[in-house]
């Protein structure tokens, strides 16, 4: 279903955007990192039949966005310069079949991007309403942190988030990270005993969120991901960075899965071996695949209590660049979230 916004939502804000330019953060060239970013006024964009319009109040920064920039993805996501990043997320106000004034959460493609900005164009069938309950930055996690979690958990590793189904042990690698926070919530919503590695500095925040036992990654049996109740694990979400198999291999149960969410050429060989040999313990690949029902399911998590995004800190658009070297650095308890 389509409206037109510049008809349907004459006296919305958007409409009100009209001709008008908006401040945005882009870059037009690969490489530079924060210093590569531009701020730049450009016209506000203009849905196609199937998108809306939103006002922007919150966006998260997610690992994908400046891996793009350095151009290691070239292969895989291919995007025109100049490009205004933020694939991952849009929070605005209103539009569409959603009416003017609506709050929606919105997966903002990585090929288009656009959540450094004031306005930006969302897929409607990738964007979900937003109760008054959860918060723009809330809300703004979600999309790529928070499916990515859910897909890993629900469709890659078979666990069911209403508690039903056999016990199972987790291990949750980075889950001070933002997958891992979510990870580590939704896992404990399902019938599962969940390991999960940080830093010395979060394991008290990582309990927080449920675990069940905490490992320090920089300890030797941290390093090793070895439970200390001694379990193997019959899954593993890997949201750390590149580990050997053969560090894997040994704490998992007979038909243990590896969910690796950043697999590079090492982990997509161990994936093909696994397959030539029948091998019972995978490595499972995984790239997102962001779906509405998803969103809805999480949002309707976070209005309840059930799920919460945690933020680990807030940069204004104007100082974008900041939270861009945050992301990079890559010790982000929770989420970065930037803020028109
Ligand atoms: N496949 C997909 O579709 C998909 C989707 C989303 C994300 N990803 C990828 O998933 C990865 C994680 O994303 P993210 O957003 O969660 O990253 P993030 O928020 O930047 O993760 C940062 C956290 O990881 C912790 N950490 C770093 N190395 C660790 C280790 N060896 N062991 C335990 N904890 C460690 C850090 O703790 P300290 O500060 O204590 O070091 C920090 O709290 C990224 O590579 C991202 O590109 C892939």
């Amino acid at each position: 279903m389509f409206l037109p916004l510049s008809a349907s939502l004459a006296s919305s804000p958007v409409a009100m955007a009209g001709n008008r330019t908006m401040h945005a953060v882009q870059y037009d060239t690969y490489g530079g990192g924060p210093a590569g970013l531009k701020h730049v006024d450009v016209p506000v964009p203009s849905p196609k039949k199937d998108e809306v319009l939103l006002k922007l109040e919150a966006t998260s920064l997610n690992p994908i966005d400046w891996k793009m920039q350095t151009g290691m993805l070239r292969l895989l996501l291919r995007h025109k310069f100049p490009y205004i990043p933020g694939e991952v997320i849009g929070v605005g106000s209103e539009v569409k079949d959603f009416k003017a004034g609506d709050k929606v959460v919105a997966f903002l493609t990585p090929h288009t991007g656009g959540g450094l900005a004031e306005f930006a164009v969302a897929k409607e069938s990738l964007t979900v309403r937003r109760p008054p309950e959860v918060s723009a930055a809330e809300g703004a996690g979600l999309p790529v942190a928070g499916l990515t979690a859910h897909q890993a958990l629900t469709q890659s590793a078979g666990i069911k988030l209403d508690g039903s189904g056999k016990e199972t042990n987790i291990l949750i690698t980075a889950a001070s990270g933002g997958v891992g926070h979510y990870a580590v919530q939704l896992a404990k919503l399902g019938n599962t005993h969940v390991t999960a590695t940080c830093g010395a500095r979060n394991i008290e925040f990582v309990k927080s969120l449920g675990a069940d036992e905490v490992l320090d990654y920089k300890t030797p049996d941290g390093a090793a991901l070895k439970s200390p109740s001694g379990r193997k694990y019959d899954a593993v979400i890997h949201c750390a960075s590149a580990m050997p198999w053969s560090t894997f291999e040994p704490n998992l149960s007979s038909n243990g899965k590896v969910i690796d969410i950043t697999p590079g050429p090492r982990a997509l060989l161990t994936f093909a071996l696994g397959k030539l040999t029948f091998s019972k313990k995978q490595l499972v690949p995984l790239l997102l695949i962001a779906k509405k029902e998803n969103l809805d399911f999480l949002i309707e998590l976070v209005k309840e209590g059930k799920l919460k995004t945690v933020i680990d800190s807030k940069h204004p658009l104007s100082k974008a660049e900041e939270a861009w070297a945050k992301s990079i650095d890559g010790h982000a308890t929770g989420k970065i979230i930037v803020e028109p």
